[in-house]
Order: structure tokens, then sequence, then C-alpha cells
């Protein structure tokens, strides 16, 4: 198992590329099920995640072609609408498939998924919406069954809880559903957007994505198309926090400005400086401690949970108290525990951390819980006094290419250690 060793005190300097968003490329890649014609993605990011989503669309008969960034999936003749517990208990997402499959095939299989570390997360709700577009689903054997064999029909859908990949899911059923869907309390999160750029490009009516009322006018068929991933925000984010953490001087280049608002305006509040630098880049310095300054997690446009734990790692070195509130995911502070290894100041109420700054963390060896939590603990140790061990950094391979070269483009003292290093993985 790899892990990362990093030498902290070192600020950041000069440019990092943001990749394709992975949150993007798992739905875009499944939504090429919805048609017969090859489907064309660029900018789809070589990580772990990524990788899962391909095998799971050639287990299900998909031709998968991957040339660097740019992958081509032809689902010309489908064997298998189905998503095995093998590949699902990877990785939540292969759920994407449900909605292409019943849409494209009229059944689908797909295992459930169990816990995970940031907590239950159930797919209830992309179920029920299945449901409302005239799914049969039955629950056997820890795997859901749906059935449509007329086809699905529009309706109306409407969420009780916003679902990124619910809404997605859905999204991608009712492209090829008879009649009209509308989807209120939709997900607006530009991972939604971009999803709907795919699917319009294959021949798709829909309006309103990026809104929470979304509108699809079923269409008997789609067609191949060609499309670039957008820029993965969360990946830009976390290169924001390393750069002002760490008192550097970096430019965040390939990246959406429009997507980091929240983020931004909070760490602008602390006292990063940070400048738009044409479309796609973003500069931040820092030039002295930052200040401590209150989030809440909240769906798009709100301050994302998925990068609370990067955020949190920052405010464990900021000057003043801070509190971090998460609404999104019931248990998504393990962090927490490895942030105070390193020295850290942090106590959780329920939903909420409150983080106490301290003038300096120390290196330490600790444990990557989950994909965003890996990434707090590698920040963590870019500023922490002495040698930072990270264990498990599997976790952060599920989603971010290869961060440890990145940040040593930019200044920073960080190396891999292991299978992968060795070039066995
Ligand atoms: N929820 C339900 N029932 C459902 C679906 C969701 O109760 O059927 C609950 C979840 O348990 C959670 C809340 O609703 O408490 C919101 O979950 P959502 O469905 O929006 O999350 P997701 O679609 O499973 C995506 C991202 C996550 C990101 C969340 C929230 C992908 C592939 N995953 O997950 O990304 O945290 O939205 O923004 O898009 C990550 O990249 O590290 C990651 C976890």
């Amino acid at each position: 198992m790899d892990t990362f060793l990093i030498q902290g005190g070192r600020p950041l300097a000069g440019e990092v590329a943001v990749s394709g968003a992975k949150n993007s490329a798992l739905p875009a890649l499944a939504a090429a099920l919805l048609t017969a014609e090859p489907v064309v993605l660029e900018r789809i990011p070589a990580v772990r995640d990524i990788g899962t989503m391909e095998s799971l669309l050639k287990h299900i008969g998909a031709g998968v072609a991957v040339d660097g960034g740019t992958v081509t999936i032809e689902a010309g003749k489908l064997n298998e609408p189905e998503a095995p517990y093998d590949l699902v208990k990877t990785m939540r997402a292969s759920s994407l498939v449900l909605g292409p499959l019943v849409g494209r095939t009229g059944r689908a299989r797909v295992s459930m998924p169990g816990g995970c570390a940031i907590g239950a997360r159930p797919i209830n709700l992309h179920v029920s919406a299945l449901e409302q577009l005239g799914a049969r689903i039955s629950q056997a054997h820890g795997y859901i069954q749906a059935e449509a064999p007329g086809g699905l029909r529009g309706s109306l859908v409407h969420f009780d809880r916003i679902t990124v990949t619910g809404t997605e899911d859905v999204l991608m059923a009712a492209v090829l559903a008879d009649g009209e869907t509308v989807i209120e309390n939709a997900a607006r999160e530009p991972e939604v957007s971009d999803l709907a750029a795919l699917l319009t490009k294959m021949g798709a009516k829909i309006e309103g994505a990026g809104t929470s009322t979304i509108t699809v006018k079923g269409v008997a068929k789609l067609h191949g198309a060609r499309h670039a991933i957008i820029p993965d925000r969360i990946e830009a984010g976390t290169f924001l926090i390393a750069g002002a953490m760490t008192r550097g001087d970096l430019r965040i280049m390939n990246c959406e400005p429009a997507h980091l608002h929240a983020l931004v305006a909070r760490m602008r509040q602390g006292g990063a400086e940070i400048v738009e630098e044409g479309p796609n880049a973003l500069r931040v310095r820092a030039a002295r401690r930052l200040e401590a300054a209150d989030i809440t997690t909240e769906e798009y446009p709100g301050f994302a949970t998925d990068l609370q734990a990067q955020y949190m790692a920052m405010m464990t070195a900021a000057n003043g108290i801070s509190f971090i509130t998460e609404t999104i995911f019931e248990n998504r502070f393990m962090h927490a525990l490895e942030l105070m290894r390193m020295g850290a100041t942090i106590r959780i109420e329920g939903r909420q951390a409150i983080v106490a700054g301290v003038p300096a963390l120390t290196g330490a060896q600790v444990i990557a819980s989950d994909l965003r939590a890996s990434a707090s603990l590698v920040l963590a140790g870019l500023v922490a006094q002495g040698e930072t061990v990270v264990d498990r950094v599997y976790h952060i391979d599920r989603g971010y290419e290869r961060i440890e070269e990145k940040l040593r483009g930019a200044g920073a003292g960080i190396e891999r250690r292991g299978q992968a290093a060795a070039g066995k993985a």
C-alpha cells in the first residue's frame, strides 16, 4: 500500500494545472450507455474511480478505448445490464448506471451500496424517482432490480432532498422516456449542468439544468457526441487552500473560477489574496497567517462538502476559532481525529467542529479514511513542522490525478513510497 512522505514548511509557488472533474466524468461515462453510437469524452482524469466506472461499462458490454485523457465508449450491444457488488462496493457512484440502463434497455440490476466512510448514503431517492417514471423496482439478495418493459414515461419527479447523483440518474433515465419529465428540487451542481450539456449534444431535449427545476422532453433515440469535461472544482479548491496555507504564491491553471465563489469568498475573508488571471486561472497569495472564518456546507452554490476537510486543515493553523458545520453528510469529520494527531485543536459536537487554530502543526504518521480526508492530511503535512507520513493514499488516488507530482511541481516536499512509486501498480 502506498504512502506519502511529506516534508512540511515549503511555500508553494509557480503553477499547478487542474484536471477534468471526476464527478462530472463519472455520469458522462454512464451517459454513453444511452446510445449505440460512439461517445468521445475529453479531459477524463486518470483517477481510480474512473477506472472502476470503465470496468463497469465493460462488464455491461460496452467497448471502452482510453487514449490519454480521451475516452471513447461504444455501447452498441449491451450484454449485462448489471452493476455487480464487487464494483459497487468500491465506488458508490456505480449506481449512476441505473438510470441509463433502465432508460435504454428497460431493465437494470444494481448492487445496493453499503455504508461508507462518510455516512450511510442510501440510494432510496434514486429509486423512488425512477418509480415515478414508471419503473417497477424490487430488492433481493443485496440487489435493486428495475424493470420497465414498455419503457419509462415522463412524469413529475419531486426530490424530498437534494441529491447530486440522484438528479443525474433520473435525468439520464428521463431523456429516453415517453413524454415530458419535470424534476423538482434538482441539484444545481456544475456537474449536473455538464451532464445536461453532454446529453443535449447527444440529441436530448433538456431545459433548466443548473436551476432547481429541470424539464426533459423525451426523445426516441440519442446519437454519438464529443464532449470535454469541466475542470475539477474540488481539485482547484484544494490547490487554492494549499497555496494560502503554505503562504505561497500559486497560480491554479485550467480552472473555472465561477465554480469556486463560496470558497474564494471565505478565504478572502480570512486574509488570502485571490485574483482571477484570465478566464481560467486563479492566483492565490497569503503573506501572513490566515484569520479563522466559519463555514457551513451546503448544496451548490453553497460551500461544498467535498472541500470541508481541506478547509478544516487550513483552519487548524489559522489565527482564531472557527466553526465548521457539516449539513450534507452525518459522519464526515473522520479527518479531525487525524489532524489532532498533528497537533490541531478540534472539538466535535454533532455536526459541528470547533477548531482553535494553533501556531504550528507537527508532522506525524496519519491514516487517510476517505478521499477528501486524505487531501486534508496532505495539506496539513505541507505546513507541519518536520515529516508527515500519510498512509492508505489509495483513497486520494480515487479522485486526485498524480497529486504528489502536481504539488512537487509547485515546490512541495512530497514523495510517494510503495508499489505504485516502484512502478508495480
Ligand atoms: N441521500 C439519501 N438518499 C439518496 C441519495 C442521497 O438519503 O438516495 C442523502 C445522502 O446520504 C447525503 C445527501 O442525501 O446525506 C446528499 O447526497 P448526494 O446524493 O447529493 O451525494 P452523492 O450524489 O452520492 C455526490 C458526489 C460526492 C459529494 C456529494 C455532495 C459524485 C460521484 N459524488 O455524491 O462526492 O460529496 O455529491 O455534494 O458526484 C467526493 O467526490 O469525494 C464525493 C463524496
